[in-house]
């Protein structure tokens, strides 16, 4: 059973969704799956379909993702990066900058209670490429949007995050990943509470459409 929602509508209200993620409700793991078979629709380089995805359920496992998130985002929290102290010197950006980073921060104390965590990889069979990675990474990072599309879809809420890449060896300890296979994001998955999702303020597209040339 998916939402009726329009293509558009999909689109435009995947949320990063934090707060909103039901930590006490289980979510089956054919539902999951549901979201898994659709992302694998998803485009790959050459067909070739290198990904492989960490669905972890097990209370300890997720503990210990939990710890090296935390870990990883307090050093964030602490960086000029961090997403609440971008554009200060813009008042209306600002004020949507402070929602995301205090919802992050809420998401850094709570990643390791959220029911299941999915960590995308793509295997390589050795280090990764040097140069530009677009063709690796693009053989991955579609399937895991289609996921958290697929998943919206069927009344379930999902962020995107990559903070543990931090800690990306400690991870892939915890998750026993062998040599050569890269994690690409950790997306926690959860029902959500509250009714729907609305589309987010974005920079105008003229600010960063050119045409023909830049
Ligand atoms: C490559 C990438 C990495 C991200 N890493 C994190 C992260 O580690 N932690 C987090 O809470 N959100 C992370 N996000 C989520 C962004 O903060 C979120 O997509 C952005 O604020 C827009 O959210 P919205 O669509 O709800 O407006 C990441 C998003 C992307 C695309």
């Amino acid at each position: 059973m998916t939402l009726p929602l329009t293509p558009d509508e999909l689109l435009t209200t995947t949320r990063a969704v934090r707060r909103r993620l039901d930590l006490t409700r289980p979510v089956p793991l054919e539902l999951v799956r549901e979201c898994l078979e659709v992302a694998l629709q998803a485009p790959s380089g050459s067909n070739a379909q290198t990904w492989h995805w960490l669905v972890v359920t097990d209370p300890g496992q997720r503990a210990a993702l939990g710890e090296v998130y935390r870990a990883q985002f307090a050093r964030y929290a602490g960086s000029r990066g961090f997403a609440g102290r971008l554009f200060a010197d813009r008042p209306e950006r600002a004020q949507v900058q402070q929602r995301v980073g205090d919802s992050a921060a809420w998401l850094g104390e709570h990643l390791g209670e959220v029911p299941v965590l999915v960590v995308p990889c793509v295997a390589t069979g050795g280090p990764l490429p040097a140069g530009n990675q677009a063709g690796l990474w693009g053989s991955l990072l579609p399937a895991v949007w289609s996921y958290m599309l697929a998943a919206r879809a069927r009344g379930l809420g999902t962020a995107w995050t990559s903070l543990h890449l931090g800690a990306e060896a400690e991870v892939a300890g915890i998750l026993g990943l062998p040599d050569g296979v890269h994690q690409g994001a950790l997306v926690p998955t959860a029902f959500y509470t509250g009714e729907t999702f609305q589309p987010a303020p974005r920079e105008p597209l003229d600010t960063v459409l050119h045409l023909d040339r830049w």
